[in-house]
């Protein structure tokens, strides 16, 4: 064993997993690519004001969970905690704005967050994320949520709940927020002593509190939801009426708080029975305010993010194909066995073998741990090549079909020409 290990909350993702990481991105592709979402890549740091400024001073992401260190410069660079205010500020950098609007753009990024590492929570994770920026249309909330209900429907994940609503306009939510205060102040009593610390600091997450006497007490709380500008409950019952008209199942959570500051109007949340404590699969909402306070124009928005780790997790099995080893090419004189010079010369046969039937479109992997023969052959085997080529002179090769067990004599250029002619197996 190694005296390193991958630090606390990261992992490593080996072959297999990149295999279902890899199912996963072709889904993403697929659905978000025929929505008309162009893939984008952000840089993994950015200034670290993008993120106090766009996510919010007041959020625990920006409080606790960054990773921030000095550029060697004086300046001060932050590892992305989500991907929201970066492609928003790539937005406004290569001039997006004059495009066709809404600008509409997906990203399949690893995120960091200083967070507590526990099963579906890590330090470095990876989102699918979409950002329709440029429209205020519900029609475009409603799609968003609609395409990552396909992509969770996509993956065979089970047990899926969406919960729905909606957070107004800056202007209701400071109103609200100073009448949320005041019962909060007149009902500290009943309230857990960190949700009494956390009053000025952020009331919302008073919601959010896991003990029963808070709980209890939050049933009585005034409701954003019920304190709506008429437009902004006009644009909810249009996002929810389109959801309607589509068949999606939501349930409505007036106290639905979410970790990030930008949120204007629509947010929702898809959690999953499959998931342990961290049931949150992907979320999201709008964000009408955050180009404009990133120093754009007033532009609407809307996204969401979707946990690679947790869909992986919450999805079990996924139909992964076996890989499909067509040849396996073999050398009669390997390991100790003859001169030096033969084996030099056997094994560039075998190597030009290999990358001629690669180039054919056919998969070969050679000998490459100087086993027997026999050894190789059990290899060949072990991998479920299709074909075996044992390099028996420079210019022969015994061809082996590992199916029939029918064997022949033939020359290099030959021995791949049968193996077309014979397929895959
Ligand atoms: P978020 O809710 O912070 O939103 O993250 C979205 C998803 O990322 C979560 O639902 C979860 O699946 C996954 N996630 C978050 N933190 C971790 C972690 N520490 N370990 C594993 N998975 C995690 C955002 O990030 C917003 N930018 C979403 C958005 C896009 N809103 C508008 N546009």
């Amino acid at each position: 064993m190694s005296s390193f290990q991958a630090p606390r909350g990261t992992f490593d993702v080996l072959p297999a997993d990149c295999e279902r990481r890899a199912l996963l991105e072709a889904h993403a592709q697929r659905i978000l690519g025929a929505a008309g979402y162009g893939r984008i890549e952000t840089p993994a740091f950015e200034p670290t004001e993008l993120f106090a400024r766009g996510v919010g001073e007041a959020t625990d992401i920006v409080r606790k969970e960054m990773y921030t260190f000095d550029d060697g410069g004086g300046r001060s660079l932050t590892l992305r905690p989500e991907g929201t205010a970066p492609v928003c500020r790539a937005y406004l950098e290569h001039g997006m704005h004059r495009l066709a609007q809404p600008v509409k753009l997906w990203y399949l990024s690893s995120f960091f967050r200083a967070e507590a590492p526990q099963k579906g929570r890590y330090r470095q994770f990876w989102q699918v994320g979409a950002e329709a920026i440029g429209s205020d249309e519900p029609a475009t909330d409603a799609e968003l949520i609609l395409l990552l209900a396909d992509l969770l429907e996509s993956l065979g994940i089970r047990g899926t709940r969406l919960r729905l609503s909606s957070l107004g306009t800056p202007a209701t939510r400071a109103d609200y927020r100073q009448e949320l205060i005041a019962f909060l102040r007149a009902h500290e009593d009943g309230l857990s002593p960190e949700v009494v610390a956390r009053i000025d600091l952020n009331p919302m997450r008073a919601f959010d509190a896991g003990d029963r006497r808070t709980r209890e007490t939050m049933r009585d709380a005034p409701l954003l939801l019920h304190r709506l500008a008429p437009e902004d409950a006009e644009h909810f019952a249009a996002v929810r009426e389109l959801l309607d008209g589509a068949g999606l199942r939501y349930e409505l959570d007036p106290t639905l708080v979410r970790g990030l500051d930008y949120y204007t109007r629509t947010v929702f949340e898809f959690t999953s029975d499959a998931l342990g404590a961290q049931s949150g699969v992907g979320g999201g909402g709008r964000y009408d305010g955050l180009v404009q306070q990133l120093g754009g124009d007033p532009t609407p928005a809307a996204g969401w993010a979707a946990g690679v780790e947790r869909m992986l997790l919450a999805a079990g099995e996924l139909p992964v194909a076996p890989a499909v080893v067509d040849l396996f090419v073999a050398v009669a004189v390997a390991g100790d066995g003859g001169r030096r010079e033969d084996r030099t010369r056997v094994t560039g046969t075998a190597f030009e073998l290999a990358n001629r039937a690669r180039r054919a479109g056919l998969s070969a992997q050679m000998e490459l741990a100087g086993r027997s023969l026999k050894g190789q052959l059990r290899q060949a085997d072990r991998i479920g090549a299709g074909w075996v080529a044992i390099i028996d002179g420079p210019m022969q090769v015994t061809l082996k079909n590992m199916g029939s067990g029918e064997q022949s004599q033939l020359e290099p250029a030959a021995a791949i020409a049968e193996i077309l002619r014979g397929g895959r197996l």
